[in-house]
C-alpha cells in the first residue's frame, strides 16, 4: 500500500468491536482511563493513548497520518484553521530577536501576522520577491532561523524554487516552511526538495466543498514535537468533527485536483488573448513567467486562475456583478467556482503600495475554478466580461 491515492483512502483509524467500514466521528472532549496508573503513565508519556481531544484524537490522527502520507512528512499537528497553523509554527519555533525571510507574495493574514503582530514580541523579517531569486541569500543575516514561502501564492500564482530554496536552506541551517495550500500535496511535494515543514489551510482544496475550517503542519518529527508542546498548551485543535470531514474529503483530493487543474487550465486557455483583459495569469500557461519552473516542481497548474480587467475596480465590480453561476464569496478550493476580488477583500488591509508590490492591481479577479461542467463556466465568465464594457 505505498501508492499515495491508495493510502489516503485506506489509512484508517483501529475499527472497533462494531466492524464499521466507514471511519466513525469520535465526538468526545476527553478519553476514560482503565485506572489511576494508566492515567499517569498517559499523562508522563510513558504510553500512547488518546487523553483529551485538545491534544489528540482519532479523528484527528488519522487526518494526520493520511497528509503524512500525502506530503512524504515524518508527523504532524492539526489546528482549527490554516492561520492557526501559520502562527503556531512561529510560535512555537522562533523567540525574540529571531528573523524570517519571507517570500513577498502571501495570504493577507500571514502578511498581517508578519508585520504587524510579530514584530510585537521582537520578531522580525525579510520580504523577497519571487522574481529575484538572488535576493534570498542576502536577506538572510545572523539572526535568520527561518524561510516562510507560498508556492504557488495567493492571490499572484508567483512560483518559487523549492529546489533552489532547499539548497539554500542547508547551506545556512534555516527551516524551510511552505504554505502548500494553492497546490496541495496532490500537485506538489515541498519536502521532496528538502523543505522542512508544510503548512495548509485545509479549509481550501482539502476540503474541497467549502465546509469546515482547518489547518495542519507537517514535516520533520523534532520540529513537530515543539509544535505539538505549543499547540498542546495554547489550544488551537482542530475539533474531532472538522478532522472527520476533511480525513474523508482526502480519499478524493487526488481526483479533485486533477479536474480543478483540468477545467482551470481550459478556461485560462480560452480567456488568453480577450480584449477586455489586461493579461490571465496561470502555472501551466506557457505565457507564465514562471512556466517552465511551474512544470517543473508541479504536477499539474492547479485549480486557481488570476486575470486583470483593463477597466480596473469599476469593470471588475461590473464583471462580478454579471456572473450568474459563479459564486461571489472569499473561499477558494471548493466544487463550486468561487470569484473574488482581492484588492477590495481579501488583501484589502493590505497598503495600496503593499498591494502594487505583488501584483494586485484593481483590476485583478481571481478565479478558483470548481468542478462543474467547463463550457458552463467559460460561457459565464465570456458573458459578464461582455456586459462589464
Ligand atoms: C495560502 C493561504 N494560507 C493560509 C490561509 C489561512 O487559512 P484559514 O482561512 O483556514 O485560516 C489561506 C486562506 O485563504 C490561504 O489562502
Amino acid at each position: 500500500m505505498n501508492k499515495k491515492e491508495t493510502r489516503s483512502i485506506r489509512i484508517q483509524a483501529e475499527r472497533s468491536q462494531n466492524r464499521e467500514h466507514s471511519v466513525p466521528l469520535y465526538l468526545t472532549s476527553s478519553f476514560l482511563f482503565d485506572d489511576t496508573e494508566q492515567g499517569r503513565a498517559l499523562f508522563a508519556e510513558e504510553i500512547e493513548g488518546d487523553v483529551y481531544s485538545r491534544f489528540s484524537n482519532p479523528n484527528t490522527s488519522e487526518f494526520i497520518e493520511k497528509m503524512c502520507a500525502l506530503e512524504n512528512a515524518e508527523a504532524g499537528v492539526a489546528f482549527a484553521s490554516g492561520m492557526a497553523a501559520v502562527f503556531s509554527g512561529f510560535g512555537a519555533l522562533l523567540k525574540s530577536g529571531d528573523h524570517i525571510i519571507a517570500s513577498r507574495s502571501l495570504f493577507s493574514s500571514t502578511h498581517q501576522l508578519l508585520t504587524k503582530i510579530l514584530p510585537k514580541w521582537g520578531i522580525t523579517h525579510t520580504y523577497v520577491d519571487a522574481d529575484k531569486p538572488e535576493n534570498w541569500e542576502k536577506a538572510i543575516n545572523q539572526n535568520s532561523r527561518m524561510i516562510f514561502i507560498e508556492t504557488p501564492s495567493n492571490p499572484g500564482l508567483e512560483i518559487i524554487d523549492l529546489e533552489f530554496l532547499g539548497k539554500l536552506k542547508s547551506k545556512h541551517n534555516l527551516i524551510l516552511n511552505v504554505d502548500n495550500c494553492f497546490a496541495t500535496p496532490a500537485l506538489q511535494t515541498p519536502v521532496d526538495y528538502g523543505a522542512d515543514l508544510i503548512t495548509h489551510s485545509a479549509t481550501k482544496f482539502i476540503d474541497g466543498q467549502g465546509r469546515v475550517l482547518g489547518g495542519i503542519i507537517v514535516g520533520r518529527s523534532e520540529l513537530i514535537l515543539e509544535i505539538k508542546f505549543f499547540a498542546r498548551q495554547t489550544g488551537p485543535a482542530l475539533s474531532p468533527f472538522n478532522a472527520w470531514i476533511l480525513s474523508k474529503s482526502l480519499e478524493t483530493l487526488s481526483v479533485r485536483m486533477e479536474k480543478h487543474s483540468e477545467n482551470a487550465l481550459a478556461i485560462a486557455k480560452h480567456l488568453e488573448g480577450n480584449p477586455e483583459l489586461d493579461f490571465v495569469k496561470y502555472p501551466f500557461l506557457s505565457s507564465h513567467p514562471q512556466y517552465e519552473l511551474a512544470r517543473k516542481q508541479m504536477k499539474l497548474g492547479g485549480g486557481i486562475i488570476t486575470f486583470s480587467v483593463k477597466g480596473g475596480y469599476e469593470q471588475a465590480k461590473k464583471f462580478m456583478d454579471s456572473l450568474q453561476v459563479a459564486s461571489l464569496s472569499a473561499n477558494l478550493g471548493d466544487t463550486r467556482t468561487i470569484v473574488s476580488h482581492p484588492a477590495s477583500t481579501t488583501h484589502s488591509k493590505l497598503t495600496e503600495k503593499e498591494r502594487a508590490a505583488v501584483g494586485i492591481t484593481p483590476g485583478l479577479i481571481r478565479v478558483s475554478v470548481g468542478l462543474e461542467n467547463v463550457n458552463d463556466i467559460i460561457e459565464d465568465i465570456t458573458q459578464a466580461l461582455e456586459k462589464s464594457r
